[in-house]
Formats: C-alpha cells, sequence, structure tokens
C-alpha cells in the first residue's frame, strides 16, 4: 500500500507570537531582545507551543517597529545579531521549537540603501525598484489611490520632481514588483534565512504587493462595501489583490520547495471576502497558510463566529488548512474586545481557539489573558497615533510587556527600568498563574496538551451540532465535541453523552455527562463523546 501522505509540521502545531521588543528584556534597556526570547525557551517549551513566529527583527530605524526594513540580511542592533538568531534557532530546535520569521516585501524604509540608491538619481540603477509617477499635467498627484496610515499614497521627491508610491507611511516606499531584480533579491534573501535553518516566514501586508501597472485610479465606496473594504475610503481594485500577485508567492513556493522539510509560507492579507482570502492558498502552490480576519474581527457570539467558521470552511473546502488567531500586535486583545476582561469569557475564547480545525495563532499574554494596556499619551510610541489624532488608539495598547512575575520589573527588565511601554496587571504573571489548576494560563496548557494527544482535534474534520440558541457546538473528527455558551445564563445542551476533558470551569474535568450538558454562563466545555458521530450532522456537511 502506498505511504499515507505526510501531514506537514504547521498542521499539526500551535504557533506562538512574539513581539520580540516586549517579551524579555535581557541587557536592562527596557526593550526585549532575541536573547530574552532564548532565555524563556523553557517556559515556551513548558507551554507547549511548536512555533514562535517573531515580528520583524531585520535592522530598522523602527518609524513602524521593525516594519520598515533598511537591511533585510541583517539583525536590529537593539535586539540582537546574527549569531543571536543562529543560537535562537538551534536551541528552539532542541526543543521541539521552529522559529518562524516576518518578512516584509511590500515596501522598505526610506533609508535603506536600496531606496537612498534610488532616490538619489531619475537614472539611478535602481530607481525602477520602487515605484515612482510623476505629477499629472495639472500638478495634481498621480492618482487617487489612498495610504492604509492615513492621507494620499504619493510623497513628492523634491530633487527630482517625481512621486513615489507608500501605501503605509512616507517614510516606507513600495518597492516594484514589476522589475524582476526585486523578485530575484528576495529570493535571495528568503534563501539566505531558510539556509539559516529558519522554518517559514509571516509575509506582511501579502495582498498588496503587486499594483496596477498602468496606476489606474481606485473607483469609490459602494454603499454594500463591507467593513475591512471600506478601511480606505475607496476600494482598492487595482492597489491590492491584483491577479499578479499570485505569480510572486507561486514563486516563493517554489524556494520553499527547495528544503525539507518545506518552508511555511503564512500570508496577511487583511480581508472580508473569505473566497478571496483562499485564493492565496492557490492551488496548493502558494500559501500553505492565510489568516483570517473576518474571524478576528468577528463579534464575540455564537451566531457571528459560527457563521465566519461555517463561511470559512465553504471557502477552503477539506484542501485549505485555516489558521484561528484572535490577537496580535495590530489589534486590540481578545481579552479585552471579546471578553472585556472577563475571565470566564477569556476561557471560553482559548477553548475555542485551541479545537477548530487549523492551525492556532496564539499572541504573547493571550495564554495569560492579558488585556490592552491604557498608554498616557506622552508614552505613545506607535506611530500611528500620532499620525491619526484622535482618530485612531494606536497599537501600543496590545504591545506592552509580557508580565512574567509580580514584581517591579514584571520579571521583563531591571526593577529600576521603565519598560518601552506601560505594564498592565502584574496579578496576570506566569507567576502567580503558574502553580494555580483553575488559572488561565493552566487551561490554555493543558488545551494544548490535548491537542497534542487528540488526533480529533490535530486532524479531525469539523461539523457544527444542533444546539439551544446562545450556544455554539461543534465537533471534531468522529468523537470529540466542544460547546460553548456564550450567554449569561445556564443553559442546557441536549444530546450530548460522554465525559469531560477539560472544561473552562475546571471543577467540571472529568464529569460524566449522561445525554444532557449543562453549562454555565460563559462556559465551554471539550468532550470525549459516547455516541460516534459520522457522515452528515447538519445542512453545512451534505454541500
Ligand atoms: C503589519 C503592521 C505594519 C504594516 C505595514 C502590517 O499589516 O502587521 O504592523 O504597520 O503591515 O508594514
Amino acid at each position: 500500500m502506498a505511504e499515507p501522505p505526510a501531514i506537514p509540521w504547521w498542521r499539526d502545531a500551535v504557533v506562538y507570537q512574539i513581539y520580540p521588543r516586549s517579551f524579555q528584556d535581557t541587557n536592562g534597556d527596557g526593550v526585549g531582545d532575541l536573547a530574552g526570547v532564548l532565555r524563556r525557551l523553557d517556559y515556551l517549551s513548558w507551554l507547549g507551543v511548536d512555533a514562535l513566529w517573531l515580528t520583524p527583527i531585520n535592522e530598522s530605524p523602527d518609524d513602524d517597529f521593525g516594519y520598515d526594513v533598511s537591511n533585510y540580511y541583517d539583525v536590529h542592533p537593539a535586539l540582537g545579531d546574527l549569531g543571536t538568531v543562529d543560537r535562537l534557532i538551534e536551541a528552539a530546535g532542541r526543543c521541539g521549537i521552529r522559529i518562524i520569521l516576518d518578512i516584509v516585501p511590500n515596501h522598505t524604509s526610506d533609508r535603506h540603501l536600496w531606496f537612498v540608491e534610488a532616490r538619489a538619481a531619475r537614472d539611478s540603477a535602481q530607481r525602477n525598484w520602487y515605484v515612482w509617477a510623476d505629477p499629472k499635467p495639472d500638478g495634481a498627484l498621480p492618482n487617487n489611490w489612498r495610504s492604509a496610515f492615513g492621507g494620499p499614497t504619493w510623497e513628492l521627491d523634491p530633487s527630482s520632481c517625481q512621486y513615489y508610491l507608500h501605501q503605509f507611511l512616507p517614510s516606507q516606499p513600495d518597492l516594484n514588483w514589476w522589475n524582476p531584480e526585486v523578485g530575484d533579491e528576495f529570493d535571495r534573501i528568503l534563501r539566505f534565512w531558510f539556509d539559516r535553518g529558519v522554518a517559514g516566514f509571516r509575509i506582511d501586508t501579502a495582498n498588496k504587493v503587486v499594483k496596477d501597472a498602468l496606476l489606474r485610479d481606485n473607483p469609490p465606496l459602494r454603499p454594500t462595501d463591507p467593513p475591512m473594504e471600506r478601511r480606505l475610503g475607496q476600494r482598492p481594485v487595482w492597489s491590492s489583490n491584483r491577479p499578479e500577485v499570485h505569480e510572486v508567492w507561486r514563486r516563493w513556493r517554489a524556494v520553499c520547495r527547495e528544503y525539507d522539510p518545506e518552508r511555511l509560507l503564512v500570508g496577511e492579507t487583511v480581508l472580508d471576502d473569505l473566497e478571496t482570502v483562499a485564493r492565496y492558498y492557490g492551488d496548493d502552490d502558494e500559501l500553505q497558510l492565510n489568516f483570517n480576519f473576518p474571524f478576528v474581527f468577528a463579534d464575540f457570539t455564537a451566531g457571528a463566529l459560527r457563521d465566519v467558521v461555517q463561511r470559512t470552511e465553504a471557502a477552503f473546502g477539506p484542501g485549505r488548512w485555516p489558521v484561528w488567531t484572535a490577537s496580535n500586535h495590530d489589534v486590540s486583545r481578545f481579552p479585552t474586545r471579546w471578553c472585556r476582561g472577563d475571565r470566564r469569557r477569556i476561557g471560553m475564547a482559548l477553548l475555542m481557539l485551541l479545537t477548530l480545525r487549523g492551525t492556532p495563532f496564539l499572541y504573547y499574554g493571550d495564554e495569560l489573558g492579558m488585556t490592552d494596556v491604557p498608554v498616557p499619551t506622552d508614552r505613545l510610541a506607535d506611530p500611528l497615533s500620532h499620525r491619526l489624532p484622535g482618530l485612531f488608539r494606536g497599537r501600543d495598547p496590545e504591545r506592552t510587556p509580557m508580565l512574567w512575575r509580580s514584581e517591579p520589573g514584571a520579571g521583563f527588565t531591571v526593577p529600576s527600568m521603565e519598560p518601552w511601554l506601560p505594564f498592565g496587571n502584574s496579578g496576570l504573571s506566569v507567576e502567580s498563574q503558574r502553580n494555580d489548576p483553575a488559572s488561565t494560563l493552566r487551561l490554555c496548557r493543558d488545551l494544548i496538551m490535548l491537542r497534542r494527544e487528540s488526533s480529533d482535534l490535530r486532524a479531525g474534520d469539523f461539523g457544527v451540532l444542533d444546539a439551544p440558541d446562545g450556544v455554539w457546538a461543534y465537533r471534531r473528527g468522529s468523537s470529540t465535541v466542544v460547546a460553548l455558551n456564550f450567554g449569561d445564563e445556564e443553559v442546557a445542551v441536549p444530546d450530548v453523552r460522554g465525559r469531560v476533558l477539560i472544561a473552562s470551569n475546571r471543577e467540571r474535568d472529568g464529569a460524566e455527562v449522561p445525554g444532557v450538558l449543562r453549562l454555565g454562563p460563559a462556559e465551554g466545555a471539550v468532550l470525549l463523546s459516547d455516541s460516534a458521530y459520522s457522515g452528515c450532522q447538519n445542512l453545512y456537511e451534505l454541500r
């Protein structure tokens, strides 16, 4: 008999996102560093995560904290050096943990030597690595495109009287992916890091990399346009999701396939339409994973989450593997946004994230139920809070330092040092939760361990089960059932027979369920069911 196809490692993985500036400071400057990630490998190994995604570690002037790269082949001196990366990859590997880096192919810093060279003269060798355009004959901007960070996407370069394109900050000029030299250079960058043992890349803003070659005007919004599409105040049809972008990802995937095991590409495409999100997987020849922002931004209700998960399952089909994440460095943390700090809801959300069909990505601190931290105006660091004052809360509240211990410095930095962003509630620290069996941290860890042991949870198919209003119940594989009560009242979920494996209220672990599952307000449970589920349980599975 033919060998069954090997399951790629990332399907079974739980990935943990680290914002290195905020994870662990080892040199007492109030800013986290890569040596800090190394120092915390024991913890990460105890937690049971399989891979770390580090937000950009490349050299950068930090206008956008690493998302403005000035050298793709080296490490930001505040974070460490190439030697530290090598040691991290090696030591993490010994713990069975892989390292995924962030790559920013859409734009560079304006201090990158490529751009310095490009803007030096109209005929400079690297001019065409970026997107330049003349003003219109009447002196107007080359087109009407809007930047995701406010204002037009065009910045005038006074010495050459041409504009350059920037879909984010003016100091983040967009690269010109129509120029084959740019593609060749990024192939070299990928191989440079893959050769060092990096397991994959999270690709920043993967749907914006190729722009319309004719730079046509984007059309106005329609009343029916969904929220993420509305953000720019226009329909980004010529500046995003261009068909040619898929050629870039096919090319990158071919580079990934040069390695064994094949390297991983995870895309960031902030899009409402799940069919378009699915398209970035190609025919298993583009990205292996793509973040699901409709899920991130769904309301925390049974109806909204059930709907987005079912729509994802329908758009992806069996061949594409979803990603489930609820927090990251750009959005309010889910314990605040979804759960308003309610520990019961935070536990239920973790139980959901770790039991859906797909790869969960946790953001550092999710396992503690870390909430957003209000940042005083005089300490705001995110350029967006300065660029869009009053309009945008900025992204500092979700980027504050990890809480290791309940003492000055929080175990993050030396007690006398004020960290780069303020600390949150030290009562949530690892130290205060690690030995408490009822804590959020222990729940998260136990769910990760359960997932490791359960082939239903790792690989089983997904089907929605009938449940009363306010409850979302689904099965995984043939014998695992998950039920989540989003309501504020106790509910009885009929036709559930089996044993509770883990409940968000840990006192229920191990309880027998004779036929009706009672769930308290904001309570969730994973059960091993006595009924074998097979075939169609609901209409969705009939499609
Ligand atoms: C990153 C942001 C960054 C932006 C520009 C993204 O979507 O996640 O943090 O500011 O790209 O690079």
